[in-house]
Protein backbone atom coordinates (compact mmCIF):
# COMPACT_ATOMS: atom_id res chain seq x y z
CA UNK A 1 0.00 0.00 0.00
CA UNK A 2 2.99 2.31 1.22
CA UNK A 3 4.64 1.62 -1.86
CA UNK A 4 1.84 2.44 -4.04
CA UNK A 5 1.03 5.49 -2.36
CA UNK A 6 4.50 6.49 -2.98
CA UNK A 7 4.99 5.47 -6.66
CA UNK A 8 1.10 7.85 -7.01
CA UNK A 9 2.77 10.85 -5.60
CA UNK A 10 5.66 9.82 -7.35
CA UNK A 11 4.01 9.87 -10.55
CA UNK A 12 1.37 12.94 -10.45
CA UNK A 13 4.38 15.09 -9.35
CA UNK A 14 6.28 13.86 -12.86
CA UNK A 15 2.78 14.52 -14.53
CA UNK A 16 2.51 17.94 -12.64
CA UNK A 17 5.61 18.70 -14.29
CA UNK A 18 4.79 17.46 -17.43
CA UNK A 19 2.44 21.07 -18.03
CA UNK A 20 5.37 22.88 -18.78
CA UNK A 21 6.00 20.28 -21.89
CA UNK A 22 4.80 21.38 -25.25
CA UNK A 23 1.35 19.66 -25.11
CA UNK A 24 2.06 17.27 -28.49
CA UNK A 25 5.09 15.66 -26.35
CA UNK A 26 2.46 15.61 -23.42
CA UNK A 27 -0.05 13.36 -25.42
CA UNK A 28 2.29 10.61 -26.02
CA UNK A 29 2.94 10.12 -22.02
CA UNK A 30 1.16 7.31 -20.60
CA UNK A 31 -1.56 7.39 -18.01
CA UNK A 32 -1.56 6.11 -14.49
CA UNK A 33 -4.01 3.28 -15.34
CA UNK A 34 -1.66 2.19 -18.01
CA UNK A 35 1.93 2.17 -16.01
CA UNK A 36 0.01 -0.04 -13.10
CA UNK A 37 -0.95 -2.89 -16.13
CA UNK A 38 -2.61 -1.40 -18.78
CA UNK A 39 -6.51 -0.63 -19.61
CA UNK A 40 -9.18 -0.77 -17.48
CA UNK A 41 -10.76 -4.21 -17.45
CA UNK A 42 -13.26 -3.53 -14.41
CA UNK A 43 -14.59 -0.13 -13.61
CA UNK A 44 -17.59 0.86 -11.17
CA UNK A 45 -18.49 4.29 -11.42
CA UNK A 46 -20.95 5.07 -7.69
CA UNK A 47 -22.10 2.25 -8.18
CA UNK A 48 -24.79 1.01 -5.41
CA UNK A 49 -26.73 -2.01 -5.80
CA UNK A 50 -30.03 -2.27 -2.99
CA UNK A 51 -32.07 -5.49 -2.49
CA UNK A 52 -35.88 -5.66 -1.47
CA UNK A 53 -36.55 -7.80 1.78
CA UNK A 54 -39.14 -8.78 4.26
CA UNK A 55 -37.54 -6.51 6.70
CA UNK A 56 -36.60 -3.56 4.24
CA UNK A 57 -34.27 -2.79 1.26
CA UNK A 58 -30.32 -4.22 1.72
CA UNK A 59 -28.01 -2.27 0.61
CA UNK A 60 -25.53 -4.89 -0.55
CA UNK A 61 -23.23 -2.11 -2.28
CA UNK A 62 -23.02 1.18 -1.50
CA UNK A 63 -21.36 4.32 -3.91
CA UNK A 64 -18.68 1.91 -4.79
CA UNK A 65 -16.21 3.74 -7.42
CA UNK A 66 -13.09 1.18 -8.76
CA UNK A 67 -10.72 0.94 -11.61
CA UNK A 68 -9.13 -2.82 -11.76
CA UNK A 69 -6.24 -2.71 -14.84
CA UNK A 70 -5.78 -5.31 -16.98
CA UNK A 71 -3.07 -7.66 -15.70
CA UNK A 72 -3.97 -7.13 -12.29
CA UNK A 73 -4.52 -9.43 -9.37
CA UNK A 74 -6.92 -7.83 -6.80
CA UNK A 75 -8.37 -9.30 -3.91
CA UNK A 76 -11.44 -7.92 -2.12
CA UNK A 77 -11.87 -9.02 1.09
CA UNK A 78 -14.46 -8.45 4.01
CA UNK A 79 -16.72 -9.85 6.47
CA UNK A 80 -19.79 -12.52 5.84
CA UNK A 81 -22.49 -10.32 4.36
CA UNK A 82 -20.49 -7.01 3.43
CA UNK A 83 -20.91 -7.11 0.04
CA UNK A 84 -18.19 -9.15 -1.82
CA UNK A 85 -20.16 -12.02 -4.03
CA UNK A 86 -22.64 -9.06 -5.28
CA UNK A 87 -19.24 -6.92 -6.38
CA UNK A 88 -18.43 -10.08 -8.05
CA UNK A 89 -21.61 -10.48 -9.93
CA UNK A 90 -21.97 -7.43 -11.11
CA UNK A 91 -18.35 -7.19 -12.60
CA UNK A 92 -19.15 -10.60 -14.35
CA UNK A 93 -22.47 -9.42 -15.86
CA UNK A 94 -24.83 -11.75 -13.86
CA UNK A 95 -26.12 -8.95 -12.30
CA UNK A 96 -27.18 -5.00 -12.74
CA UNK A 97 -26.38 -2.22 -10.31
CA UNK A 98 -29.46 -0.05 -8.98
CA UNK A 99 -27.41 3.25 -9.59
CA UNK A 100 -24.32 4.13 -11.24
CA UNK A 101 -22.49 1.93 -13.71
CA UNK A 102 -20.35 -1.02 -14.26
CA UNK A 103 -18.36 -0.90 -17.52
CA UNK A 104 -16.16 -4.35 -18.07
CA UNK A 105 -13.38 -4.28 -20.95
CA UNK A 106 -14.65 -1.31 -22.15
CA UNK A 107 -18.57 -2.42 -22.46
CA UNK A 108 -20.83 -0.43 -20.14
CA UNK A 109 -23.07 -3.40 -19.02
CA UNK A 110 -26.36 -1.72 -19.02
CA UNK A 111 -26.51 -1.04 -22.42
CA UNK A 112 -26.06 -4.94 -23.32
CA UNK A 113 -29.18 -6.57 -23.95
CA UNK A 114 -30.08 -9.97 -21.71
CA UNK A 115 -28.65 -11.73 -24.77
CA UNK A 116 -25.77 -9.45 -25.54
CA UNK A 117 -24.34 -9.80 -21.59
CA UNK A 118 -24.82 -13.22 -21.65
CA UNK A 119 -22.63 -13.07 -24.80
CA UNK A 120 -20.19 -11.13 -23.79
CA UNK A 121 -19.77 -12.86 -20.53
CA UNK A 122 -19.19 -16.02 -22.15
CA UNK A 123 -16.31 -14.29 -23.73
CA UNK A 124 -14.81 -11.96 -21.22
CA UNK A 125 -15.13 -13.46 -17.80
CA UNK A 126 -14.51 -16.81 -16.27
CA UNK A 127 -16.28 -16.95 -12.87
CA UNK A 128 -15.29 -19.51 -10.02
CA UNK A 129 -17.47 -20.02 -7.22
CA UNK A 130 -17.10 -21.29 -3.88
CA UNK A 131 -19.34 -24.65 -4.63
CA UNK A 132 -18.27 -25.31 -7.41
CA UNK A 133 -21.43 -25.63 -9.43
CA UNK A 134 -20.96 -28.48 -11.82
CA UNK A 135 -23.74 -30.02 -12.85
CA UNK A 136 -23.53 -33.53 -10.85
CA UNK A 137 -25.06 -35.59 -14.00
CA UNK A 138 -22.22 -34.57 -16.46
CA UNK A 139 -18.57 -35.80 -16.07
CA UNK A 140 -15.82 -33.74 -15.45
CA UNK A 141 -14.95 -33.00 -19.62
CA UNK A 142 -18.68 -32.50 -20.51
CA UNK A 143 -18.97 -30.01 -17.39
CA UNK A 144 -15.99 -28.11 -18.93
CA UNK A 145 -17.35 -28.43 -22.49
CA UNK A 146 -20.89 -26.94 -21.38
CA UNK A 147 -19.42 -23.62 -21.04
CA UNK A 148 -18.02 -23.47 -25.06
CA UNK A 149 -19.02 -20.72 -26.83
CA UNK A 150 -21.32 -21.59 -29.69
CA UNK A 151 -18.99 -21.97 -32.76
CA UNK A 152 -15.94 -22.58 -30.60
CA UNK A 153 -16.51 -26.34 -29.27
CA UNK A 154 -12.96 -27.59 -30.91
CA UNK A 155 -10.93 -24.85 -29.54
CA UNK A 156 -13.02 -25.05 -26.46
CA UNK A 157 -12.24 -29.16 -26.60
CA UNK A 158 -8.55 -28.58 -27.09
CA UNK A 159 -7.93 -25.75 -24.47
CA UNK A 160 -10.52 -27.60 -22.24
CA UNK A 161 -7.98 -31.14 -22.50
CA UNK A 162 -4.84 -29.50 -21.57
CA UNK A 163 -6.46 -27.40 -18.73
CA UNK A 164 -7.92 -30.69 -17.23
CA UNK A 165 -3.86 -32.34 -18.10
CA UNK A 166 -2.45 -29.50 -16.65
CA UNK A 167 -4.49 -29.10 -13.25
CA UNK A 168 -3.55 -32.86 -12.92
CA UNK A 169 -7.47 -34.25 -13.65
CA UNK A 170 -6.14 -36.11 -16.99
CA UNK A 171 -7.39 -39.57 -15.07
CA UNK A 172 -10.53 -37.74 -14.13
CA UNK A 173 -12.43 -36.55 -17.48
CA UNK A 174 -15.22 -39.35 -17.41
CA UNK A 175 -15.62 -38.95 -13.47
CA UNK A 176 -19.07 -37.16 -12.17
CA UNK A 177 -18.03 -34.38 -9.70
CA UNK A 178 -19.38 -36.86 -6.72
CA UNK A 179 -16.64 -39.12 -7.44
CA UNK A 180 -13.95 -36.06 -7.12
CA UNK A 181 -12.50 -34.77 -4.48
CA UNK A 182 -13.13 -31.14 -3.09
CA UNK A 183 -9.57 -30.00 -4.75
CA UNK A 184 -10.46 -31.68 -8.06
CA UNK A 185 -13.77 -30.19 -8.51
CA UNK A 186 -12.69 -26.91 -8.12
CA UNK A 187 -9.54 -27.26 -10.46
CA UNK A 188 -12.44 -29.02 -12.77
CA UNK A 189 -14.65 -25.67 -12.16
CA UNK A 190 -11.72 -23.73 -12.96
CA UNK A 191 -10.58 -25.35 -16.55
CA UNK A 192 -14.05 -24.57 -16.89
CA UNK A 193 -14.04 -20.80 -16.36
CA UNK A 194 -10.72 -20.55 -18.70
CA UNK A 195 -12.35 -22.66 -21.98
CA UNK A 196 -13.01 -19.80 -23.66
CA UNK A 197 -9.76 -18.25 -23.15
CA UNK A 198 -11.33 -14.73 -20.80
CA UNK A 199 -9.59 -11.83 -20.28
CA UNK A 200 -10.59 -11.76 -16.88
CA UNK A 201 -11.19 -14.54 -13.94
CA UNK A 202 -13.41 -13.82 -11.41
CA UNK A 203 -13.37 -15.63 -8.03
CA UNK A 204 -15.67 -15.38 -5.08
CA UNK A 205 -14.51 -17.65 -2.17
CA UNK A 206 -12.48 -20.04 -4.11
CA UNK A 207 -10.73 -21.80 -1.48
CA UNK A 208 -13.46 -21.40 0.66
CA UNK A 209 -14.29 -25.24 0.98
CA UNK A 210 -10.68 -26.52 0.20
CA UNK A 211 -7.61 -28.01 2.72
CA UNK A 212 -4.93 -26.28 2.69
CA UNK A 213 -2.97 -28.14 -0.58
CA UNK A 214 -5.75 -27.43 -2.62
CA UNK A 215 -5.96 -24.12 -1.51
CA UNK A 216 -2.68 -23.66 -2.77
CA UNK A 217 -2.95 -25.43 -5.76
CA UNK A 218 -5.97 -23.27 -6.38
CA UNK A 219 -4.45 -19.96 -5.96
CA UNK A 220 -1.08 -21.02 -7.82
CA UNK A 221 -3.48 -21.61 -10.86
CA UNK A 222 -4.69 -18.17 -10.52
CA UNK A 223 -1.20 -16.80 -10.11
CA UNK A 224 -0.45 -18.53 -13.28
CA UNK A 225 -3.31 -16.74 -14.55
CA UNK A 226 -2.38 -13.92 -13.91
CA UNK A 227 1.17 -13.69 -15.18
CA UNK A 228 -0.02 -14.96 -18.25
CA UNK A 229 -1.23 -11.24 -18.50
CA UNK A 230 -4.90 -12.37 -17.13
CA UNK A 231 -6.95 -10.09 -14.74
CA UNK A 232 -8.01 -11.54 -11.72
CA UNK A 233 -10.89 -10.54 -8.81
CA UNK A 234 -10.59 -12.72 -6.36
CA UNK A 235 -13.15 -12.58 -2.95
CA UNK A 236 -12.34 -13.89 0.00
CA UNK A 237 -12.79 -13.41 4.21
CA UNK A 238 -9.19 -15.08 4.62
CA UNK A 239 -6.65 -12.91 5.32
CA UNK A 240 -4.14 -15.47 3.99
CA UNK A 241 -5.46 -16.15 0.60
CA UNK A 242 -5.59 -12.11 0.06
CA UNK A 243 -2.12 -12.41 0.15
CA UNK A 244 -1.94 -13.98 -3.04
CA UNK A 245 -3.05 -10.96 -4.96
CA UNK A 246 -1.13 -8.10 -5.63
CA UNK A 247 -3.63 -5.40 -5.02
CA UNK A 248 -5.35 -5.42 -2.07
CA UNK A 249 -9.59 -4.02 -1.96
CA UNK A 250 -11.84 -3.96 1.60
CA UNK A 251 -15.36 -3.54 1.76
CA UNK A 252 -16.94 -2.77 5.14
CA UNK A 253 -20.85 -2.34 4.60
CA UNK A 254 -21.14 -2.15 1.45
CA UNK A 255 -18.45 0.63 1.55
CA UNK A 256 -14.76 0.02 -0.53
CA UNK A 257 -12.66 1.25 2.47
CA UNK A 258 -9.09 0.69 0.26
N1 LIG B 1 -30.61 -11.70 -3.59
C1 LIG B 1 -30.56 -11.07 -2.42
N2 LIG B 1 -31.68 -10.65 -1.80
C2 LIG B 1 -31.65 -9.99 -0.62
N3 LIG B 1 -30.51 -9.68 0.03
C3 LIG B 1 -29.35 -10.09 -0.53
C4 LIG B 1 -29.31 -10.81 -1.77
N4 LIG B 1 -28.01 -11.05 -2.07
C5 LIG B 1 -27.28 -10.55 -1.07
N5 LIG B 1 -28.08 -9.95 -0.15
C6 LIG B 1 -27.62 -9.26 1.06
O1 LIG B 1 -26.66 -8.30 0.68
C7 LIG B 1 -25.59 -8.24 1.61
C8 LIG B 1 -24.28 -8.55 0.91
O2 LIG B 1 -24.29 -9.91 0.51
P1 LIG B 1 -23.07 -10.61 -0.25
O3 LIG B 1 -22.69 -9.79 -1.42
O4 LIG B 1 -23.49 -12.02 -0.50
O5 LIG B 1 -21.92 -10.54 0.87
P2 LIG B 1 -20.59 -11.42 1.04
O6 LIG B 1 -20.34 -12.13 -0.24
O7 LIG B 1 -19.53 -10.42 1.39
O8 LIG B 1 -20.86 -12.35 2.17
C9 LIG B 1 -25.96 -9.22 2.71
O9 LIG B 1 -26.59 -8.50 3.74
C10 LIG B 1 -26.91 -10.17 2.04
O10 LIG B 1 -27.81 -10.74 2.97
MG1 LIG C 1 -20.12 -14.14 -0.62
Amino acid sequence: MEIRRAEQGAHSQFRRRLFHLPKARRMALPALSQLQGGPRVIQFENVSKVFPSPDGPVRALDGVTLQIAEGQFAAVRGKSGCGKSTLLHLAGAMALPTAGRVIVAGKDLQNLSPIERTRFRGQTIGFVFQMFHLLPYLNVLDNVLLAALPGQEATARKRGGDLLEKFGLAHRLKHRPDQLSVGERQRAAIARALVNGPKALLADEPTGNLDGESTAAVLAILSEFHRGGGTVLLATHDEAVATAANRALELRDGRLVT
